[in-house]
């Protein structure tokens, strides 16, 4: 039934009925706490299941370090100023910047003969209306609602079992905050399902808890009861997680599909804790990456070094079903240019990849603050282009018993345990580099040494440029104004910087 429904397609092709899938499966602030990325404090048995038969990233990183511009970004390719999620996250309503990006997504895959689906987070536990869509023409079954935190297999099941090839795109909620919307289930939502009165029982999790005293405390996160308590909430919504990708991973092959099936595992943005989501240093962007091609099993289980992006993935999955890149344009006239590649080569053998970008603009409404990065091999340069404001702090964030307990040290007089201190990360330099080599916590700021001043130039022409290639509106700030009539340049503010 499916081969006939395939011709129907045109899909049947010459070498063959085997049809590529792809499962693209999506944690929500997920960061390195699994045991494939070496942290033993935690048990992730799926994830290491899954990184035996991955390429495994060390260097992958989000070009957006928020939620939905990072989605929109990582299903169109585009940073966040062109995939629609420039807005930031979704205002109230729900609505968010890069639906309309992603849906053109799907429907491009759609056209070609695939079947694409999208299993967003989604849902309070007492289902409110979850961020979910499907594009048509999927079968209107195929609503994902889910009850947990994690979408049901159920949800899915209709996709994959009767269409071939299809595009799975399975995002969990965990493991995310919860401690802004749903406190009563934990500052992780750690609690919800577990059983305990009030809490309801997810039937197929079982719940993993760990002792505050025995997490492994990442050097950017202050070694404190309180943070310890907070990590030990986050690993076990990263084992519900864990536990839900091991049941998707058995859906499918149970139905025969997963050795047809490129699966890729990540996560949207870095950890919800001081420098990570909302910022551009490493734990805002970097990003647990695997990669696993049932037709490249030359470097399972191996770890590869290469510089890679979120921006990457969508090459990656239009190389896999040899789809061209449309040409499209955005802002009215501008060609869409991928600045992204398939990393399917790096598959076969280690690629020489040394750069990747970045771009953020805001998380929550009220948290304007522009930056833009490069990272070139051990340098990181950041652009902070509204350095003269105090950096934002997101709602979420700011509830987090990390943070409260940073802020009442910090306004005590206490000591914070902490390897900055709120002054300096309020209050940024417009330009920060960074020596990975010797600094790898990315304290040391080297952008006013003229030691480094020929560097600093290189790395701010190579910034600009891929800013000019993406249509970046804010490439002239925070000095200059854009104008775009007849040719685009830069013109002085004269406004001191
Ligand atoms: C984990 O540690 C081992 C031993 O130090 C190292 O070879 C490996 O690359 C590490 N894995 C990752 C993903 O960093
Ligand atoms: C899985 O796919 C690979 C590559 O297409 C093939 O070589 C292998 O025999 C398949 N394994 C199974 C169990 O079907
Ligand atoms: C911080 O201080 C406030 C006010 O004194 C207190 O209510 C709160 O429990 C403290 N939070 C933490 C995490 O220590």
């Amino acid at each position: 039934a499916c081969c006939a429904l395939l011709l129907l397609l045109g899909l049947c092709s010459a070498h063959g009925a085997r049809a590529r899938n792809v499962l693209l499966i999506l944690a929500d602030d997920g960061g390195f706490e699994s045991g494939v990325y070496n942290n033993s404090a935690i048990a992730t048995p799926h994830l290491d299941a899954l990184a035996r038969r991955s390429l495994i990233f060390r260097n992958a990183f989000t070009s957006v370090s928020s939620c939905s511009p990072s989605r929109a970004s990582l299903l169109t390719g585009l940073p966040q100023v062109g995939a629609g999620g420039g807005e930031g996250e979704a205002p109230k309503a729900g609505e968010w910047g890069g639906r309309t990006r992603a849906q053109a997504f799907v429907k491009l895959v759609n056209k070609r003969g695939l079947r694409g689906g999208l299993l967003s987070k989604g849902g309070d536990p007492q289902s409110r209306k979850p961020l979910l869509f499907s594009y048509r023409p999927l079968p209107s079954s195929y609503r994902p609602l889910s009850s947990s935190h994690r979408p049901l297999p159920s949800t899915y099941r209709p996709l994959y079992s009767t269409y071939r090839p299809f595009f799975l795109y399975v995002a969990f909620h965990d493991p995310h905050r919860c401690g802004h919307s749903q406190p009563q289930y934990g500052a992780f939502c750690e609690k919800f399902g577990n059983g305990e009165s009030g809490m309801g029982r997810i039937p197929d999790w079982t719940p993993q808890t760990y002792d505050p005293q025995d997490v492994q405390v990442p050097y950017f996160i202050p070694d404190t009861p309180a943070a310890r308590a907070d990590l030990a909430a986050q690993y076990t919504t990263i084992g519900r997680m864990d536990q839900g990708i091991g049941l998707v991973l058995q859906e499918l092959r149970e139905a025969g599909v997963l050795n047809d099936t490129l699966v890729i595992f990540t996560s949207d943005n870095g950890i919800p804790f001081p420098s990570g989501r909302t910022n551009l240093y490493w734990p805002g962007t970097a990003e647990p990456l695997l990669v696993s091609s049932p037709e490249h099993p030359r470097r399972w289980g191996q770890v590869s070094e290469a510089y890679v992006s979120l921006l990457d993935l969508t090459p990656t999955i239009l190389d896999w079903f040899s789809i061209p890149y449309p040409s499209y344009a955005i802002f009215s006239s501008k060609t869409v240019q991928l600045t992204g590649r398939s990393l399917l080569p790096a598959l076969e053998s280690e690629p020489p990849w040394t750069t990747v970008f970045g771009s953020q603009s805001l998380h929550e409404v009220t948290m304007s603050y522009p930056m833009r990065s490069v990272r070139h091999q051990n340098f990181h340069l950041v652009h902070n282009l509204n350095f003269k404001m105090p950096f934002p702090i997101d709602q979420d964030f700011y509830v987090s018993p990390t943070f409260q307990d940073l802020l009442n040290r910090t306004r005590a007089g206490q000591p914070t345990g902490w390897y900055k201190d709120l002054h300096h990360y309020y209050y940024r330099e417009r330009w920060e580099l960074y020596d990975w080599s010797q600094d790898p916590h990315e304290t040391q700021n080297l952008a006013a040494d003229p030691h480094y001043a020929q560097l600093l130039e290189v790395l701010k022409t190579q910034l600009a440029k891929w800013q000019w290639e993406t249509h970046d509106p804010w490439v002239c700030a925070p000095d200059g104004v854009l104008e775009e009539k007849l040719s685009p340049q830069c013109w002085p503010l004269h406004n001191e910087l």
